[in-house]
């Protein structure tokens, strides 16, 4: 999942957050639950755990490859995602994003659905263990269309010599460089205003941004996990900012008036922490009352909403990620 630049505050409040009073405490079920998948995971360290989530994103899009077709329901597709990540003993990290054409990044199917696969589609998803994140994405084509598999290989090609640029103490500047040369190259352009970023647990953006363009960051990559996205086209190579996609992320814990917004709030927190989340999950829980409390904690400043992100000329778009722990002496593309 992509991070535009300039695209608002998508962190929490920390300070705030752990100031906050009256965080509504944790149902003894969640407790238990917790404890069990901590047993689970208490035998890996950190840098295991950041391994296996990308050994199961891994294992998912390769079954994600096998399943999708054409004319599918969107819906259909992210929830199959999102169950074979539990099934391999993951979490999603985040909704999975599935962007038709021009739909760039952050549109996730509501809970009543009904969108098809077509055109040229991009599938992005995360999975975490213990809140050590992997995050991939790929596009298919479904029209046989020359230019459709031209963009997603210009994606990939731009993916594979970023992969191949990125190390310790490599510039921000010469990984955006790489990228835009190999898309220009291919005689598309990136989109300027999304990149690649920095991972920490529970946090999908971590604070380092990774252009996808020739830039001026003199920034050097230090040890970490990182995803690197470039997105291609052969329009504007611009995104902005359309309707509402459902997809949120806690930025406050105060508390809200109304019971459903503070049950709500409550899963939440003990749910996805400070990972995105949608309305969809929220609905299979509560119900559609659901969408009553979202908007609520909302409008109370709790939750910053995504929009979905569109491609300024209406043009088509191909993406290809991959997540990378990145070491002194070495890289590992953790998603491959
Ligand atoms: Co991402």
């Amino acid at each position: 999942m992509t991070e535009k630049q300039y695209g608002g505050q998508t962190k929490i409040n920390k300070e705030k957050g752990t100031k906050a009073k009256n965080i509504a405490q944790p149902t003894k079920l969640i407790e238990k639950s917790k404890k069990k998948v901590a047993e689970k995971n208490s035998e890996m360290d950190d840098e295991e755990k950041i391994i296996e989530a990308g050994k199961i994103a891994s294992q998912v899009k390769k079954y994600a490859k096998e399943i999708i077709k054409k004319d599918m329901p969107l819906l259909e597709i992210a929830e199959k995602i999102e169950e074979k990540i539990i099934e391999l003993g993951g979490k999603p990290a985040f909704p999975t994003n599935l962007g038709i054409n021009d739909i760039t990044a952050h549109y996730t199917p509501s809970y009543n659905d009904n969108t098809l696969t077509s055109g040229l589609l991009k599938v992005d998803f995360g999975v975490h263990v213990g809140g050590w994140i992997a995050d991939t994405a790929f596009s298919i084509d479904f029209e046989n269309s020359e230019e459709n598999k031209n963009l997603i290989k210009a994606s990939e090609k731009a993916l594979e010599i970023a992969i191949k640029t990125i190390k310790y103490k490599v510039t921000l500047n010469e990984i955006g460089k790489a990228i835009q040369n190999e898309i220009e190259s291919c005689g598309f352009s990136p989109i300027t205003n999304l990149s690649g970023h920095s991972i920490e647990q529970n946090e999908l953006h971590a604070g380092i941004t990774i252009p996808n363009i020739e830039n001026s960051s003199m920034t050097k990559l230090e040890e970490g996990t990182y995803a690197i996205e470039p997105f291609v086209t052969k329009g504007s190579g611009k995104v902005y900012d359309g309707k509402p996609s459902g997809i949120y992320i806690l930025k406050d814990y105060k508390n809200a008036r109304s019971q459903t917004a503070r049950e709500i709030l409550q899963f939440i927190i003990e749910e996805y922490k400070t990972l995105p989340f949608c309305s969809r999950w929220l609905v299979k829980k509560f119900g559609t009352k659901a969408l009553f409390g979202l908007r609520e904690l909302e409008n109370n400043g709790n939750l910053y909403h995504f929009a979905q992100l569109v491609e300024f000329s209406h043009s088509k778009v191909a993406q290809s990620e991959h997540t990378i722990l990145l070491k002194k002496d070495k890289k590992i593309v953790t998603t491959i």
